[in-house]
């Protein structure tokens, strides 16, 4: 396994994968990366003990890696993701990029659905920090951001449908719950990305033999990148 980062080829700079992003985003992005990055080097392994995860993650970023989310702000591109839902949103980070391609996804449709993501966060110390950074990114972001507070095993049973893509960066027994709650709600081709379904494959048992097993309606691939990254499209016949 590597991550993209660590390529020694010369490889797209990561400002060409974000071409047409105003610069101020781009600024914040990376200011928020670090952060998030500088914050986990300062984590320990005990620290990730069962017992008290939940209190050590409660003020930290956690955010997707920069490679990763550019990965997937290209997919959402890609298959004209409008319809976008982020399951862990904490400071926003991920989200930034789901808006921006969920904008340009709606803009280049030019009518139809309009551009949703439906992020998800229960601390509300970090949906408050998060909408502080999309305020920072401007109208663009935050007028297509439906950010639901609370337990999103609750907020996301309503006002859900003609889902494209979900994203599942959550506590790992929290995964497979949330999938089942969506699935009924995603379009035939719509993507499902999990993260760190190879350096947490254990915690990921129940989810991953879900999408993997027989008659599961998923075709699966496990992305290279750093703890590996899941690609599930779903097509129902
Ligand atoms: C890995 S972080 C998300 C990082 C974010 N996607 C990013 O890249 O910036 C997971 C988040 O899920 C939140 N969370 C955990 N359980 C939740 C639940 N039941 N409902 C809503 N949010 C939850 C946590 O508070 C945490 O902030």
């Amino acid at each position: 396994m590597f991550s993209t980062e660590q390529l020694t080829i010369p490889a797209v700079p990561p400002e060409n994968a974000m071409a047409g992003v105003p610069e101020h985003v781009l600024k914040l992005l990376n200011r928020l990366h670090a952060e998030s990055v500088e914050q986990e080097s300062k984590i320990s392994r005990d620290d990730f003990n069962e017992r008290n995860m939940a209190e050590v993650m409660r003020d930290k970023f956690i955010a997707l890696d920069r490679d990763k989310a550019q990965y997937v702000y290209a997919l959402c591109r890609a298959i004209g993701a409008r319809t976008i839902v982020e399951a862990g949103t904490s400071y926003g980070v991920s989200t930034i990029y789901l808006a921006l391609a969920a904008a340009a996804s709606a803009k280049a449709a030019d009518g139809g659905r309009p551009a949703r993501v439906i992020a998800t966060e229960h601390e509300p110390a970090k949906a408050a920090r998060a909408r502080e950074h999309w305020h920072e990114c401007g109208d663009a972001v935050t007028n297509v951001i439906d950010l639901r507070e609370g337990d999103l095993l609750e907020t996301l049973k309503e006002n859900l449908e003609d889902v494209d893509l979900l994203l599942l960066d959550i506590w790992t027994p929290m995964a497979l719950p949330t999938l089942k709650i969506v699935q009924p709600k995603m379009r035939h081709g719509a993507v499902v990305i999990t993260d760190n379904t190879v350096g947490s494959a254990k915690s990921y048992k129940d989810l991953l033999e879900y999408l993997r097993g027989p008659g599961s309606n998923f075709i699966n691939l496990t992305l290279p990148y750093n703890q590996g990254l899941e690609m599930s499209i779903y097509l129902p016949h």
